[in-house]
């Protein structure tokens, strides 16, 4: 009997809070990476928003195993050629066209598209995708605007991002919709310019220990 093919593992449920890194520089990935993991952070996204991100994804995927580095601000059907390439292992986007849906549903890791509206929300789900990134969540609605999501669509689940904070981010996940946040509180420019890795790992510690508001 030919075994089922194996269930891909959801982006959703890698870790409640997701690092969304810019990184100018690729030297910075493993020392940033292994920051985040010590401070219980280790799903890390590294946006494909600088030259330096290829090389800083194959670095983390080479140098820290116990990461599970992505893709983010995946935009085309290149973006994800690129990224997988790197050894990404999820792939995330702002938002999504059917080209690009193509191309994510091809690449063989797992992906979540971008929405910021239930015509959108609804048009994946009519694709058959149930997972997706919010974004921007604040400014497009924030708690309220997925709180209202989840009525008339359940299915839908969401990693909202985008204005995500420590002070907002336990009543993110306290909604029935939402499994994750994504976001670059625990990665302040400063800490980052300064390559002050021990205030970037207290800052992931403090943001993995966030729990759902009660
Ligand atoms: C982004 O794409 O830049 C992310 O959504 C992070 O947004 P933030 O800086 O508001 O956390």
């Amino acid at each position: 009997m030919t075994p089922a093919p194996r269930e891909l593992p959801s982006v959703l449920d890698l870790a409640p809070v997701v690092p969304v890194v810019v990184l100018e520089d690729a030297a910075d990935a493993v020392p940033l990476a292994r920051a985040l993991v010590a401070g219980g952070l280790p799903a890390i996204e590294v946006t494909l928003r600088t030259e330096a991100a290829p090389e800083a994804i194959r670095a983390i995927a080479d140098a820290v195993p116990e990461a599970v580095v992505g893709a983010g601000t995946v935009l085309g059907p290149e973006h994800v050629g690129t990224a997988v390439a790197a050894g990404a292992r999820f792939l995330v986007s702002p938002g999504w066209t059917d080209t690009l849906l193509e191309a994510m549903r091809g690449s063989g890791v797992p992906f979540l598209p971008g929405v910021s509206t239930a015509s959108e929300v609804v048009a994946l789900l009519e694709r058959g995708i149930e997972e997706m990134k919010f974004f921007p969540a604040e400014a497009a609605g924030g708690t309220g605007y997925l709180k209202s999501l989840a009525s008339p669509l359940p299915q839908a689940r969401f990693c909202p991002t985008g204005g995500v904070t420590a002070a907002n981010a336990a009543t993110y996940l306290a909604l029935p919709n939402v499994a994750c946040v994504g976001g670059t509180w625990m990665l302040p420019a400063d800490a980052l310019a300064a390559k002050d890795w021990e205030r970037v790992r207290a800052l992931a510690a403090e943001a993995s220990g966030v729990r759902p508001a009660g």
